[in-house]
């Protein structure tokens, strides 16, 4: 069955986002490696959708650019929005139901891209296979967790051999639930 991947990167102190929901922080240009892109665009081979909460979709419509999602099927999660675009469909009805079907249709893996809310309810459901976390080195204090109160605990497996350390100190740890 197709994996369901959570490919995300956090501060040190567990967040993904300040609690404005701002990401300036990620894009530093002192992290810049040439011609290195921890891994994004082999993972991006290995997956034909993405999942992704209102609040995810919001912010990537905030960026000053195209809807990055194009060769993927994109779907957001959302109560409150109901039309769909050209990039996107939205699911508003049992999440974790649409997810479990979702999972059991032939395809490549799927990727959680966020934020923290979704990331709970796909966590809390059992259907969250592998993490992916790429750590910051910076410690921001506050923010947007990466699961949010409620997740259940969840004991995870470390898989030392595709876990990765970079000369800007990004730490990328991958996990298998
Ligand atoms: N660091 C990173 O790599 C990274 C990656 C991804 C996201 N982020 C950041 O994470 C932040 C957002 O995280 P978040 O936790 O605030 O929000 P989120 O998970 O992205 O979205 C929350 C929204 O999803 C909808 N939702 C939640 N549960 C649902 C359910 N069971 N059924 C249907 N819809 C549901 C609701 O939308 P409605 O209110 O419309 O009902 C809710 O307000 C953003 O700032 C983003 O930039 C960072």
């Amino acid at each position: 069955m197709r994996k369901i991947v959570l490919y995300i990167a956090a501060s040190l102190d567990g967040y993904i986002a300040r609690s404005n929901g701002n990401i300036d922080w990620l894009h530093d240009e002192k992290y810049t490696i040439p011609d290195e892109d921890f891994g994004y665009s082999a993972f991006m081979k290995t997956i034909d959708t993405t999942l992704m909460g209102h609040s995810t979709y919001k912010e990537i419509l905030s960026f000053d650019a195209p809807f990055p999602y194009l060769d993927t099927k994109n779907f957001v999660f959302s109560r409150s929005l109901k039309q769909n675009t050209e990039d996107v469909e939205f699911i508003n009805n049992d999440a974790a139901e649409f997810i479990k079907q979702l999972k059991q249709q032939p395809g490549k893996d799927i990727w959680l891209i966020g934020g923290g809310q979704l990331n709970t309810l796909v966590l809390n459901t059992g259907l969250l296979d592998k993490i992916i976390l790429t750590y910051i080195p910076i410690v921001l204090g506050e923010g947007i967790p990466i699961f949010t109160k409620g997740t259940k605990e969840q004991k995870l497996k470390l898989k030392q051999l595709e876990s990765k350390q970079y000369s800007n100190g990004f730490v990328q740890a991958v996990y298998n639930i």
